[in-house]
């Protein structure tokens, strides 16, 4: 496992250097994050040298690379529960899309990273949980297309890092922590001035990545369904992949989102806040359930865990239960107990990496 305050110089293909490298000296940056400071931002006064001296800031193209890309396949499910209800059920495989940005990651970074290329920054800095996929995927993005990256973390440091920490820290990414309070301010000014100060300048991408050129990347999905369909289903955790996919539906076609969170009942005013801002007006085409939580952001409950074994047993996949599992499992349940109109056909996008099979 790699110590997330080791930093190195990144090579001309954004990997870092093995550890016999000069940069693998530096004392860690989280030694200033010793729990010694009165606020977590005390320490923030300009007077440390640069974390990032060392980067090395080797850009691939962005454009060859992101865009455009072929469309993630369509695959639809042979499945007798779905054929008894007389509902189609069409997988979009975004999971497929690219290995390192599985997913709406994909979509929801491809025009960040070209605005941040654009306007000229040399990092990104974000925020997220310890488990955050969006946080996996910016520092995979910042490794690949030479942008230097920040995770600011949600809590307390833990060691030794989960995997989705330390593949982060392995991909170059700082790591700080902030207390639950302080994160919770995380997009107001102080918090965000504090940062700058530490940081430099920086590219910032909201929690889960859901801003309007998220939105703008999400919207690309519908257009790219080249079979009649009725409702496109998705997760919902910020609401950026759900406001992106609904505003970029033809008329007459809806898009169902399912949420991960308990009682998140906000989300709706998120949904439309991100069309509004990204599109001047919110389109009526969207709604959120939110029966298939299975009692909150990462909880599991032994039905949805049936839902899951069973699905791999008949199809062979291993659905992300965080996310595309609670999705498939609201689908299905709906379908069974006849919620869903006959002669509906779903495309429910898979918007990340399968878990590692166990089955
Ligand atoms: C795999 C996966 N699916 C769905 C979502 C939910 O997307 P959003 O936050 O845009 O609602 C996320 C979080 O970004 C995710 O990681």
């Amino acid at each position: 496992m790699t110590d997330p305050g080791q930093e190195g110089r990144r090579s001309s293909t954004g990997r870092r250097p093995p550890p016999s490298e000069p940069g693998r000296t530096r004392p860690s940056p989280l030694a200033e994050f010793d729990g010694t400071c009165p606020s977590p931002f005390a320490e923030f006064d300009g007077t440390c040298p640069s974390p990032f001296a060392e980067f090395d800031l080797t850009r691939p193209s962005l454009s060859a690379e992101l865009d455009p890309r072929p469309p993630s396949p369509l695959v639809e499910l042979d499945d007798p529960r779905l054929a008894r209800a007389g509902v189609r059920v069409i997988l979009k495989r975004d999971d497929l899309i690219h290995p390192l940005l599985p997913g709406n990651k994909w979509r929801k970074l491809k025009y960040n990273l070209a605005r941040a290329a654009e306007l000229g920054h040399e990092t990104l800095l974000t925020f997220g949980g310890a488990y955050s996929n969006h946080v996996r995927a910016v520092a995979a993005a910042g490794a690949r297309f030479g942008f230097r990256t920040v995770g600011v973390i949600r809590g307390e440091e833990h060691l030794p890092l989960n995997d989705v920490l330390a593949f982060a820290a392995d991909s170059g990414m700082r790591l700080v922590y902030l207390d639950r309070t302080t994160y919770r301010a995380k997009g107001t000014a102080p918090v965000v001035e504090a940062l700058r100060r530490r940081f430099g300048r920086f590219y910032l991408l909201p929690e889960g990545g859901s801003n309007e050129q998220a939105v703008r990347g999400c919207a690309e999905l519908p257009g790219e369904i080249d079979v009649p369909f009725d409702v496109v289903c998705c997760p919902v955790g910020t609401g950026g992949t759900l406001a992106g996919i609904a505003a970029g539906l033809a008329p007459g076609r809806r898009a169902l989102g399912f949420s991960v969170l308990r009682g998140a009942r906000f989300l709706a005013d998120d949904v439309a806040r991100l069309q509004e801002v990204t599109y001047g007006e919110v389109s009526a085409n969207w709604t959120i359930d939110h029966d298939f939580h299975a009692g909150g952001y990462a909880r599991r409950a032994p039905e949805l865990d049936a839902f899951v074994d069973d699905f791999a047993h008949r199809h062979g996949m291993s659905l992300d239960r965080i996310y595309v599992a609670k999705m498939m499992w609201g689908v299905f349940t709906l379908a069974e107990r006849g919620a869903l109109p006959g002669n509906t056909t779903i495309v429910a996008v898979v918007t990340g990496a399968m878990e590692a099979a166990s089955s």
